[in-house]
């Protein structure tokens, strides 16, 4: 009810704020026997952090991981596992200035009106997308789990502002490496122009939004569940959890409104006994159920809140006011998102997977 926990079988409970003490997540349903250490998710953690590239804060963050419970002599023993990082970069003073007054944008206001006015408002308090980290330290558990059943998962920055990467550009096994480059992007003349994009809201003292994609590959014929548990209906409700998304599409989505069914059908074939579909407009799902092809999924992020920029906003005792918000935020959350958006994936296929797997006992 409280809204803090996702999953059915594989479930995770995540806890902490922004500059609060700690933040962390409980994974309980990981079976027992899967070799899981620190490292394991500290490299996912690694690649969400603070303090990397053109487009994100300069706060920063070692987000050491530590493992508290569920694994012994380096497997997992099916009991919950307790993850946690201690905060270590607060500067709650750069946050004084927003203690009365709500940043247009951000979820000041609606915190404040929804838990009549008791809000942590450093740093955004448990609205900050700090707590994604804990999303990703759990996804890094479910793609362990995943990955002994062949599926793997890779994101990348699709689009920043109006510059969007070129699909003859790039292919698979550089979607494999964005994380050599601080935009986790494949397209290398795109990211030349999107850094453009970068430094000139950043000159401007704005911000600006961006499309991750993300796909699943090696997928399995037969994961979602009908009819309200679709697999697109929990990929939606995975992303739009994530801090500041405004849309979802799940293959050619709304571009697929401008085709004809003639184009936007897969159609199928039989080859030396195997079955083929001739193209993948429908992103891997039909009917909610998985088909086997990749599950390809895109999440619009919005142009974030906190900018320099002076706008109108109010004060808590309902007076007129004006807003900068100074501090140290991201001027396009995308690369930072992508390790996000992989893990919420990862998460809705451990589910959709054990799922499947209890129908079959
Ligand atoms: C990885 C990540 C980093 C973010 N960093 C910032 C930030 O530096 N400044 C900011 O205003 N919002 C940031 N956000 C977005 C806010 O958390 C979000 O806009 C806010 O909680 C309001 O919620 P909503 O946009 O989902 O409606 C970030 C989001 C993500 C996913």
């Amino acid at each position: 009810m409280s809204g803090n926990s996702y999953g059915e079988l594989f479930n995770i409970t995540t806890f902490g704020e922004s500059h609060g003490e700690a933040l962390g997540v409980i994974v309980d349903g990981c079976p027992a026997g899967i070799p899981l250490c620190e490292a394991d998710i500290q490299k996912d953690l690694d690649k969400r952090k603070p303090g990397q590239g053109l487009a994100g804060t300069k706060r920063s963050e070692s987000d050491t991981i530590k493992i508290l419970s569920g694994v012994f002599e380096g497997k997992t023993t099916g009991t919950p596992i307790a993850l946690v990082t201690f905060n270590e970069n607060q500067k709650s003073q750069d946050y004084n200035d927003i203690k009365n007054v709500f940043r247009p944008g951000h979820a000041d206001f609606t915190y404040h009106m929804k838990y009549d006015g008791n809000r942590d408002y450093r740093g955004g308090g448990r609205s900050s997308a700090r707590e994604t980290l804990a999303r990703v330290a759990g996804g890094a558990i479910a793609k362990k789990i995943l990955a002994k059943e062949g599926i793997k998962i890779n994101g990348y920055v699709k689009s920043i502002g109006n510059v969007a990467v070129n699909e003859d550009n790039f292919n698979q096994k550089d979607i494999e490496k964005v994380y050599e480059n601080e935009l986790r992007c494949p397209d290398k003349n795109a990211i030349i122009k999107m850094e453009k994009e970068l430094k000139n809201a950043i000159i401007n003292q704005d911000s600006v939004g961006g499309v991750v994609e993300v796909i699943a590959k090696n997928m399995l014929v037969g994961l979602g569940e009908p009819v309200y548990d679709k697999l697109s209906a929990e990929i939606g409700k995975a992303m739009l959890s994530i801090n500041a998304t405004k849309g979802v599409e799940i293959g050619e989505g709304f571009a697929g409104t401008k085709m004809r069914g003639s184009i936007h059908n897969d159609a199928m074939q039989v080859k030396n006994g195997k079955i083929k579909f001739l193209s993948n407009h429908a992103g891997g799902i039909v009917g909610g159920i998985s088909t086997g092809e990749d599950v390809v999924v895109r999440v619009a992020f919005k142009p974030l809140s906190s900018i320099a920029k002076e706008q109108n906003t109010i004060t808590k005792d309902l007076k007129n006011t004006k807003i900068k918000v100074v501090g140290r935020h991201d001027v396009c959350v995308c690369p930072r998102a992508v390790p996000v958006v992989e893990a919420m994936l990862a998460i809705v296929l451990v589910n959709a997977l054990m799922q499947q797997k209890a129908r079959q006992f």
